[in-house]
């Protein structure tokens, strides 16, 4: 077996993930790694692989699921909103959350947010200087999904400039940065923000979620505050990283750039995401899937180097897609703002 690589994540790995996870599909596509924040956990590259993983009932999102079923009930759950997060638990969990849930984030609401979202977009653009190189994550890719999200769940234009320190912090691997106190500080506003829904219902998300209810159940105030959370997320680093890497495709494919320029009605009418999604898809690895404890059954010892409770990590890159043509995003073939398959 091979030792455990500790570099995969460090260094240059965030500015370009891409050559790395071409190397792992080549020459290690299952491989023990270390986590940035410590622990190890196997990684997954391989588009084959990924999907199988996906499928494999030994592998869960709910930590307390790796436990032997004595011990479950009384295991604790995650910290704080990640405990209620449907991203990190299983059915019939996850599929009670979800249920509810779709019933209040639905696609007419994201429909019906369009043309705000095109008015927040324009009015950055607008801002970014017309004749000097400009920092396009800084002053668009960031900024758009975060008062995308903003608006789609009700926070108040003057939380807003909070609200996205705490939420770049949760999504960053860096030491120096404090994620304990940023998710505090984000699930206390929530708590918060639900209690003033509850007096004052807005018809946003957030508002939506306390009200939805079927065949008399009902979202805890925990779960909208989690659900509040994973949305910030969820949809925050994988929009940014899509607009980063859109354009970056344009801005260094020669082919590419001339194809769309020499006539404006080539650019697809939902834009060159899709495009970007295939060639540089999302960088970040997706959630970790820990193998239940089970004995294994005689044909599965000889899987590779896998041991019960060991964490799976399905990473992706552009290869991870089948023969070039298929979804780029392994763990989610078709991105798309709402809600996507949770294992
Ligand atoms: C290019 C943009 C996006 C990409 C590439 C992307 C990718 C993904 C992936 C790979 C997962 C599965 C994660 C895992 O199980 O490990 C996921 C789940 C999820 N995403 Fe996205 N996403 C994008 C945008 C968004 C946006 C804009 C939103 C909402 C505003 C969103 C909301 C969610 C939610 C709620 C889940 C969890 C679904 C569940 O557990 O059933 N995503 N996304």
């Amino acid at each position: 077996m091979t030792a455990v690589d500790a570099s995969v994540f460090e260094g240059s790995f965030w500015r370009d993930p891409y050559p790395a996870y071409e190397r792992l599909r080549t020459q290690a596509p299952v491989r023990e790694v270390a986590l940035p924040r410590g622990g190890t956990t196997w990684l997954v590259t391989r588009y084959d692989d990924v999907r199988a993983a996906f499928t494999d009932p030994r592998l869960v999102k709910d930590h307390r699921a790796t436990l032997p079923p004595e011990l479950r009930e009384q295991a604790p759950r995650l910290p704080g909103p990640f405990g209620s997060m449907m991203v990190l638990l299983d059915p019939p969990d996850h599929t009670r959350l979800r249920r509810l849930v779709s019933r209040a984030f639905t696609a007419r609401r994201t429909a019906e947010l369009r043309p705000r979202i095109e008015v927040l977009a324009a009015g950055l653009l607008d801002a970014l200087p017309a004749t000097e190189p400009v920092d396009l994550l800084a002053g668009y890719a960031v900024p758009l999904p975060m008062a995308v999200i903003c608006e789609l769940l009700g926070v108040p234009d003057t939380d807003r400039d909070a609200f996205g320190t705490w939420s770049r912090a949760l999504v960053d691997d860096h030491d120096d940065v404090d994620q304990q106190q940023a998710t505090t500080g984000l699930a206390e506003y929530l708590y918060a923000l639900v209690e003033t829904k509850r007096r004052a219902p807005d018809g946003a998300l957030i508002s939506a979620l306390v009200e939805v209810s079927e065949a008399g159940d009902q979202l805890s105030t925990e779960e909208v505050v989690a659900m509040g959370v994973l949305l910030l997320i969820a949809g925050h680093e994988t929009t940014a990283n899509l607009i980063g890497n859109a354009v970056l495709g344009v801005a260094t494919d020669p082919a590419l750039r001339a194809h769309l320029l020499g006539d404006p009605e080539r650019i697809p009418p939902r834009g060159v995401g899709g495009h970007a999604l295939r060639g540089r898809g999302q960088p970040r690895p997706g959630t970790l899937r820990p193998a239940r404890a089970a004995r294994p059954r005689p044909r599965d010892r000889g899987a590779p180097g896998l041991r019960s409770r060991d964490p799976l990590l399905p990473g992706r890159a552009p290869g991870a897609s089948r023969g070039g043509g298929g979804p780029a995003v392994a763990a989610r073939p078709v991105p798309r703002p709402a809600p996507g398959r949770g294992r």
